[in-house]
């Protein structure tokens, strides 16, 4: 009987490309672990960018196919879907960055104006990464009106305090910090510009995140001079920009697309929220305006990553502590919200494969 050569199975996968970058897989390095048994039976690793990639199984469908075609001889086939996350923070800032030597992505999430949902996608994105097996962070930056305790049901939980450094609170494998776990939640407190910043500063310099694939940090609203220092000055992968359709017809949107510009962090894309609701009848009713997302994306030169409707389930999350995409899986709100985390992390790989950093 001849026996299948590892040669041949990596010659099958070069025929295999990488739909976003654009490569094989074997050019790639995404391809590890080939092995073959007596009796030509073939396994093998296929390593993607992130867990949460919309096209797994299209790319196991690939890897099969072209395994089948080009080496006959193979008897079952078997691929094992893994992940690596790239990496796609810079860190040249030197000693006082240490905390964050193990987080690989810093995603802000960011509006033009409040009240979009910011800090529900900042949260829902959040589950939807850890769901896949990432692990996830994510920073409350709203001082003036923390919402992540709330969210996650947990306003009584306290980080303690290890050797300096804040630990964060976690909750469904969520590692979280918030200015709300720190101070009592009805102290008034006036954060000035420069106070307002360095506070949150600190969330990333003086908390112990430990390895995070993903660090989700949930913006205050608005592109004032708090949100500036904060893109400046926190090494961001890239910026997720939420908006209403009602939101778009203001300059609000356009002003957060600047910003990111201006300080050359990369705009991973636009969710918009509160995109129609659904009738009981199944119709759909465009509350707010029509598919303005879209198309103000495509003006912009950015990705489109998703529209999530309304749901009563998408507030009820909020309110319970229970995010919707954990409460309600099977609703038109979460799938939509789980597409849209899958582009997230899809975006990102694009983003890390461009400007050459390899899987870490
Ligand atoms: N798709 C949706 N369907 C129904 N309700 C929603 C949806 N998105 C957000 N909400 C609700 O709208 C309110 C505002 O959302 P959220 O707090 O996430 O906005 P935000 O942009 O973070 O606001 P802020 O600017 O105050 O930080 C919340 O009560 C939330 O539950
Ligand atoms: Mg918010």
């Amino acid at each position: 009987m001849h026996h299948v050569q590892e040669a041949q199975i990596l010659a099958a996968l070069q025929t295999v490309m990488e739909p976003d970058l654009k490569k094989d897989l074997v050019t790639l390095g995404m391809i590890e672990d080939i092995r073959i048994d007596e009796r030509n039976r073939v396994s093998f690793s296929v390593v993607l960018t992130t867990p949460a990639c919309p096209m797994k199984n299209q790319i196991r469908q690939a890897c099969i196919d072209a395994v089948r075609t080009c080496v006959p001889l193979a008897d079952e086939i078997e691929v094992n879907m893994t992940s690596k996350v790239t990496s796609g923070c810079s860190h040249h800032q030197g000693e006082e960055e240490r905390p964050l030597k193990g987080v690989k992505n810093i995603i802000a999430v960011a509006s033009g104006k409040g009240g979009v949902g910011k800090s529900t996608v900042a949260v829902n994105l959040a589950v939807s990464l850890a769901a896949t097996g990432a692990k996830v962070g994510l920073i409350d930056a709203d001082l003036y009106g923390p919402s992540i305790p709330t969210m996650f049901g947990m306003n009584d939980a306290k980080p303690e305090v290890v050797d300096k450094n804040l630990v964060p609170v976690e909750k469904y494998g969520i590692k979280l910090m918030s200015i709300g776990f720190l101070i009592e939640t009805d102290t008034a407190i006036i954060w000035r510009g420069p106070m307002a910043s360095s506070a949150i500063k600190q969330f990333i310099s003086e908390v112990a995140w430990g390895e995070l694939d993903y660090l989700i940090f949930d913006l205050p609203p608005g592109t004032g001079d708090i949100q500036l220092t904060l893109v400046q000055t926190i090494p961001l992968t890239g910026a997720v920009i939420v908006t209403t359709p009602q939101d778009l017809a203001l300059a609000d949107v356009s002003k957060a697309v600047s910003m990111f510009r201006k300080v050359h962090v990369p705009i991973l894309g636009l969710v918009e929220n509160m995109c129609y609701y659904e009738l009981p009848d199944g119709t759909k009713d465009y509350i707010f305006g029509k598919a303005g997302g879209e198309r103000f994306a495509k003006a912009q030169g950015i990705a489109f990553l998703g529209a999530i409707p309304i749901g009563r389930e998408v507030r009820e999350g909020g309110d319970s502590g229970i995010p919707f995409v954990m409460a309600e899986k099977a609703s038109a709100t979460a799938t939509a919200m789980t597409r849209a985390a899958q582009e997230v992390a899809r975006q990102i790989s694009i983003t890390n494969a461009c400007n050459g950093r390899e899987p870490s």
